[in-house]
């Protein structure tokens, strides 16, 4: 079915930023279209254009949208939403002088948080992620990313990925869900090392799973006292063979070669950074692998910022997301996580929305969305203001809106 908006106050197309692979932009890559309409049916973008050169065929068609601003749509391609229980206690700890680190020695951390996820039935894991979806939802994401790794054995990680499968056909007209498989997320005391954890849970899972199709990556925390730089190669390379693509928790809290390792194994994105060296820099700029900045989790250590500029000035492909997750970052919000980190990370403006839907949606693999032009898919995000700066000037508000 055709579909047309008129009289959008803006359109912000990313035209520029998409013909430039999303690197080394400027803010007129944003290519916005004044007083702008666009035409669509189910699947493509068919013309984008101002309103005064409508096509006169479409006229019939034509819902007006006065007081709004059109977008690529919002996509949050990294986060951990399906867990139970919270970690306050932790957070206030670490408020009080504790580290991450030391929390985690102790046996809390994303230990904690898979004891508690093993006590919820599936039919609470999944009833709270709803919750949650729909309210991340709410803020004009439509496509967002969700891994597994709470579990951290062989039944509940199995049931993790189908309960992320449940919510991707559940919400299957609305949201454009992304699987990924993070049994490597942490190593459960009883497991000797991480290889006999990986070798005894992750890669028979692995196995049972790729056949299934419900993957869409895998996801491993490259780590020191998580998983090393061997495991990495294990799971990467059977990974390559089965045809699932790649995705790294990398040089988070230490620069662990973690960036150079994903340029090798061709992943779709490297995420964190906060220690990435200049090796890295220069190995992910070279490469189609996408910098995945997830600034609210930095914020919410107190770390420092990854180096977001040296990566853009480099040539790296740079995406934001929320990492939302009940230990490192309990913030689903990504325009307010994004909003507040461009200013500190000084990206321009081109930058910061490509960063959350061209560049986010490239570090899921997805190239048919993130610009409005005619060809790519019809995902948009709409807001009730007058021009794209208000979007984000008014952080911490949410002027996204339901599409008509
Ligand atoms: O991306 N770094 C590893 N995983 C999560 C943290 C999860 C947790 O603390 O529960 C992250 O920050
Ligand atoms: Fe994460």
């Amino acid at each position: 079915m055709l579909k047309a908006y008129t009289d959008l106050n803006q359109i912000v197309t990313l035209k520029g930023a998409h013909q430039k692979d999303g690197r080394s932009l400027l803010p007129a890559d944003l290519s916005i279209v004044s007083n702008g309409a666009i035409v669509f049916d189910e699947v493509k973008i068919l013309w984008v254009g101002e309103t005064d050169r409508f096509p006169s065929q479409y006229r019939p068609l034509a819902q007006s949208l006065k007081g709004h601003v059109l977008t690529p749509e919002l996509v949050d391609s990294h986060t951990h939403l399906v867990f139970r229980g919270d970690r306050a206690q932790e957070y206030a700890d670490r408020l009080n002088g504790v580290s991450y680190e030391q929390i985690a020695q102790r046996g809390g951390g994303i230990l904690y948080t898979a004891r508690m996820t093993n006590e919820a039935s599936p039919e609470e894991l999944f009833r709270d992620a709803c919750e949650r979806l729909e309210r991340i939802h709410s803020y004009g994401v439509g496509t967002i990313e969700i891994k597994s790794g709470y579990g951290l054995n062989f039944d509940r990680e199995l049931e993790l990925s189908l309960t992320i499968d449940r919510l991707k056909k559940k919400y299957q007209n609305r949201i454009r869900i992304f699987n990924t498989y993070l049994a490597a997320h942490d190593v459960p005391a009883s497991f000797s090392d991480s290889t006999a954890y990986l070798r005894s849970v992750v890669l028979p899972l692995l196995e049972k799973l790729a056949p299934s199709g419900i993957i869409d990556a895998v996801d491993i925390f490259h780590e020191k006292n998580y998983f090393s730089t061997a495991d990495v190669h294990l799971l990467f390379s059977r990974s390559q063979e089965l045809g699932i693509p790649r995705k790294i928790h990398a040089d988070e809290l230490n620069d662990n070669g973690g960036a150079g390792l994903a340029a090798d194994h061709e992943a779709l994105s490297a995420d964190h950074l906060l220690k990435i060296s200049e090796a890295g820099i220069t190995a992910l700029a070279a490469s189609s692998t996408v910098a995945t900045l997830l600034p609210g989790t930095a914020f919410f250590l107190g770390k420092p910022l990854a180096p977001a500029r040296k990566l853009l000035d480099a040539g790296a492909r740079v995406a934001i997301a929320s990492d939302f997750n009940p230990g490192s970052c309990h913030c689903d919000n990504l325009l307010l996580v994004a909003s507040l980190a461009a200013a500190q990370l000084k990206l321009n403006q081109s930058e910061l929305w490509a960063s959350i839907t061209l560049n986010a949606a490239a570090a899921l693999g997805m190239k048919n969305q993130g610009a409005l032009i005619p060809g790519m898919a019809p995902r948009f995000s709409l807001f009730r203001t007058d021009s794209v700066s208000h979007v984000t000037y008014n952080w911490g508000r949410n002027l996204s809106v339901t599409l008509p």
